[in-house]
């Protein structure tokens, strides 16, 4: 009894261990991604987050008001990469497809018609927590309670009319990014400052 049951703990451990060869083993023409590599391989899949991307749009009154070069010299300074940009009249579909979230809030057809009253300019920008820093940028939502040094808080007065808009969260920039730009107009460039923003 006793020695069927180390035979059979020895088979189990064979096929474990083929198993485990097998699965794990890479075919011999596969090969072996240098540390440098690698590591730029780590580091593109966003995973310390520095090819986090956010949509940042200046809206029709920050066009008229000729803020748009400011706004971009702030991301630029703040040592974010520019990857799209574009002047476009929003439709109503990306307009409604974009704000759906809000579609009843009592403001929600004054916000349609004042982000169709004129061209926006849509940008995406790129860096280590992106999203989270441009919102910071931006400042609060109503002009009135965002800090000085914000977009909002140095150059808008009412929630009606507040500049700039940007993504809230990860997941929201993906959506917004992909409702606003073809992947075919985001252009994925080497920064030559990468390695004076960036300790890696
Ligand atoms: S809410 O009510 O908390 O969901 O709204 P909030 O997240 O603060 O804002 C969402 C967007 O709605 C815009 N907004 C307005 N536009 C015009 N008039 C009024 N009263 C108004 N209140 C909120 C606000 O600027 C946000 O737009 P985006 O483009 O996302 O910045």
């Amino acid at each position: 009894m006793r020695a069927r049951g180390v035979m059979l703990l020895r088979g189990l451990s064979r096929c474990l261990t083929v198993g485990i060869i097998r699965g794990f083993t890479p075919p011999p023409e596969t090969p072996r991604l240098s540390w440098a590599a690698a590591r730029l391989r780590f580091h593109s899949a966003g995973v310390f987050g520095i090819r986090e991307q956010t949509l940042v749009a200046v809206k029709p009154d920050g066009v008229q008001r000729r803020l748009v070069g400011e706004i971009i010299q702030r991301f630029e300074k703040r040592g974010f990469q520019l990857v799209g940009l574009k002047l476009v009249q929003p439709t109503q579909d990306v307009l409604s497809e974009h704000y759906h979230d809000l579609h009843e809030k009592p403001f929600y057809s004054a916000l349609i018609q004042y982000m169709s009253s004129g061209p926006v300019v849509v940008m995406v920008w790129e860096g280590c927590d992106v999203v989270r820093v441009s919102r910071m940028m931006v400042g609060d939502t109503n002009p009135a309670d965002a800090r000085p040094g914000t977009v909002r808080g140095d150059w808008c007065v009412h929630i009606s009319r507040n500049a700039i808009h940007a993504s809230d969260s990860v997941e929201v920039a993906k959506k917004e990014i992909s409702l606003w730009f073809h992947s075919s107009e985001l252009v994925e460039w080497e920064s030559c400052t990468h390695k004076n923003t960036y300790n890696i």
